[in-house]
């Protein structure tokens, strides 16, 4: 890419990267990995001509949520279609550093900017524990059921 002076890359991360997130703290951790790398390419390579972009979905109707023991009903998201993330992707890819698509996600994304970055970490938290069971999130964080907190 550099030889030829463009090429484009682009990254998924997660709104789960703008935030510790509990229960899934690894994934969150290893999503913000992500978003600093892009971001940091993205400076990088620009002045060869490369775009590099990082998208952040929110819940997507794809296999991987439906494999997960969540709820999501329960939660106060909206669920994209697959197309509609891919879309505001390529719309963003060469014009921006980083794309979350849908204006909730936005909000949640970009919430602590302005509040304790620590208070997106708890609701989230709150609102994963309500949304799965007490068997599923012992077995999630091989935890003993008994040493579970309700
Ligand atoms: N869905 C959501 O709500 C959501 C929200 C935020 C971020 N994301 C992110 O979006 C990305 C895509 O997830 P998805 O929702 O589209 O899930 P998905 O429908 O389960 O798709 C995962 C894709 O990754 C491929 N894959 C898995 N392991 C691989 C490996 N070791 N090497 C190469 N390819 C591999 C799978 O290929 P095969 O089909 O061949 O197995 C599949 O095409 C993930 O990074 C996820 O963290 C998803």
């Amino acid at each position: 890419m550099v030889d030829e002076g463009k090429g484009a890359i682009v990254f998924i991360s997660s709104l789960f990267g703008y935030h510790g997130v509990p229960i899934v703290a690894n994934y969150s951790a290893s999503k913000a990995y992500i978003l600093a790398l892009g971001e940091a390419l993205h400076v990088e390579l620009d002045p060869m001509g490369i775009d590099v972009l990082v998208v952040s979905p929110g819940l997507t109707d794809t296999a991987m949520p439906a494999a997960m023991p969540f709820n999501f009903s329960k939660m106060p998201i909206t669920k994209h279609k697959p197309a509609k993330v891919a879309k505001a992707a390529l719309s963003a890819l060469g014009k921006k550093a980083s794309k979350v698509p849908g204006l909730l996600n936005w909000i949640y994304a970009f919430e602590n900017r302005f509040i304790p970055r620590l208070w997106p970490t708890r609701l989230f938290g709150f609102l994963l524990k309500r949304a799965m069971t007490q068997e599923d999130r012992a077995r999630l964080l091989n935890i003993p059921l008994k040493r579970i907190s309700k």
